[in-house]
């Protein structure tokens, strides 16, 4: 039995892909089992053989004592029997999905599958991915059958970068597998390492469709605030006091406005979209709350040119500083980043933009979007535009504000971190 042997490190684990995801799980399961991690890029295992995480998550201390190697060549995964597939699953240009890194890792362990070994993937995926598009190129490239020679099970990632409190370990994780046996040998894996507790999933599409309604159902949720905030927005309330009101009935949920980037929650509803549209059904809740919060960064940037003509202040003269670029708080990852877009947006309009984020990585921006970051602001902003809710961010006052504006200032507060003010500033929040 696979557990018996990874458990007396007779056998190996590999993880394939050691990004955000791929990383933590590998040295969790570094603790208690002997593992491989094995990554196309050659640059971010050289920094991990030196105990840094590349994504500056991990701290270098959580790399000691573990019974780990880092490699960059495919080869190895031949000296492992349970691999774990982690890899990026973004869409494309066209708002598809971008399988690509997925088949590439697949054929990657399907060249170096062997009689008894199980195939688990982590990514982020469309029902029936795993069983339809990845079990067909294992059986072709290793010429072995499921069920006879390997077995295959899919097991979500739930976490959440920046989070400090909730670790891998820390959440609960469902499991499944490609038939009983394969469920209980993949649950008791795991089991060494979470602490949370598992849920075992009846089949490998149910687990696959758990994970990506998870960030449908908070896509939508946003989506349904933002809507709201840009129909408050044109009465005059304000969207956060409705929410705390309404938040006192013991059903209201609460969730609130803001840029929904990154790739997770703004890209999986889109992997349910395409195979919902390939099977006939053209879903329409789904879809309207993607555009809603894709629409954002626009409308943001639209108030922002409103309130500075109302202010007597042309957009072409106008200096407006951005805080934070990252698609979330506290975290250094700038991928599908809305906030880039709304600073897009406001160029069109010939603003002259700064961008300053403690976290993001000047040389990532540049590269990702064509953006410099100021590290020094300076004292003459038309408008500030808070837009991401970093811990630094939080203690900011009034009074900061005032001393990097001109006068007339506007502050638009996306993350409603901070209370109205009558001091001369135009305060703006969704
Ligand atoms: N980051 C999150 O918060 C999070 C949470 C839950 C689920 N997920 C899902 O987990 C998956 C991985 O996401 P991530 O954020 O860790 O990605 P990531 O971009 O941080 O890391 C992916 C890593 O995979 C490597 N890689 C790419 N193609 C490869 C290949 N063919 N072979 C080997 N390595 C390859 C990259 O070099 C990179 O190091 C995605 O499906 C994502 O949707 C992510």
């Amino acid at each position: 039995m696979i557990f018996e042997e990874l458990k007396n490190k007779r056998a190996k684990i590999s993880v394939i892909g050691l990004g955000y995801v791929g990383l933590p799980l590998a040295l969790e399961f570094a603790k208690k089992f002997s593992v491989i991690g094995f990554d196309i890029s050659e640059r971010r295992v050289e920094l991990m053989k030196q105990n840094i995480d590349p994504s500056n998550e991990l701290e270098s201390s959580v790399f000691e004592n573990k019974d780990i190697t880092f490699t960059a060549n495919a080869e190895d995964l031949k000296k492992a029997h349970f691999h774990i597939v982690a890899v990026p699953t973004p869409i494309d240009e066209h708002k598809n999905p971008n399988l690509r890194p997925l088949i590439s890792a697949t054929k990657s362990v399907g060249k170096h599958l062997k009689k008894g070994d199980y195939v688990i993937f982590e990514s982020t995926v469309y029902p029936g991915c795993t069983e339809e598009d990845c079990l067909p190129i294992l059986e072709e490239l290793s010429g072995l059958k499921l069920g006879v020679d390997f077995k295959i099970g899919y097991s979500p990632e739930r976490i959440n970068p920046g989070d400090k409190e909730r670790t891998i370990d820390k959440i609960l994780k469902i499991v499944s597998g490609s038939d009983t046996e394969a469920l209980d040998e993949v649950a008791k894996v795991y089991d060494e390492i979470i602490t949370a507790g598992l849920y075992k999933a009846p089949t490998i599409k149910v687990a696959e469709a758990a994970k990506v309604i998870e960030n449908t159902q908070r896509d939508l949720n946003i989506s349904l605030m933002n809507e709201l905030s840009i129909i408050f927005d044109k009465m005059d309330i304000d969207t956060k006091e409705v929410i705390k009101a309404a938040g006192t009935k013991w059903n209201f949920l609460k969730f609130s406005p803001g840029l929904v980037g990154g790739h997770c929650i703004g890209v999986d509803p889109y992997y349910l979209l395409h195979k919902s549209k390939q099977l006939g059904y053209d879903p329409q809740v789904i879809l309207s709350g993607r555009r809603i919060n894709d629409g954002m960064p626009a409308f943001v940037a639209k108030r922002l040119i409103q309130m500075l003509i109302k202010k007597n202040k042309s957009p072409q003269n106008a200096k407006v500083l951005v805080m934070g670029v990252t698609f979330k708080e506290n975290v250094s990852d700038i991928r599908n980043s809305k906030v880039a877009d709304l600073v897009k947006e406001l160029m069109q309009y010939s603003i002259n933009v700064h961008v300053t984020d403690p976290y993001a990585s000047p040389n990532e921006v540049a590269h990702e979007y064509n953006l410099t970051l100021v590290d020094k602001v300076s004292n003459d902003y038309d408008a500030v535009v808070v837009a991401v809710e970093h811990q630094e961010y939080k203690q900011l006052d009034m009074t900061y504000f005032k001393s990097i504006t001109k006068e007339n200032p506007i502050l638009m507060d996306l993350k409603g971190m901070y209370e109205y003010s009558q001091n001369g500033m135009l305060y703006w929040r969704l």
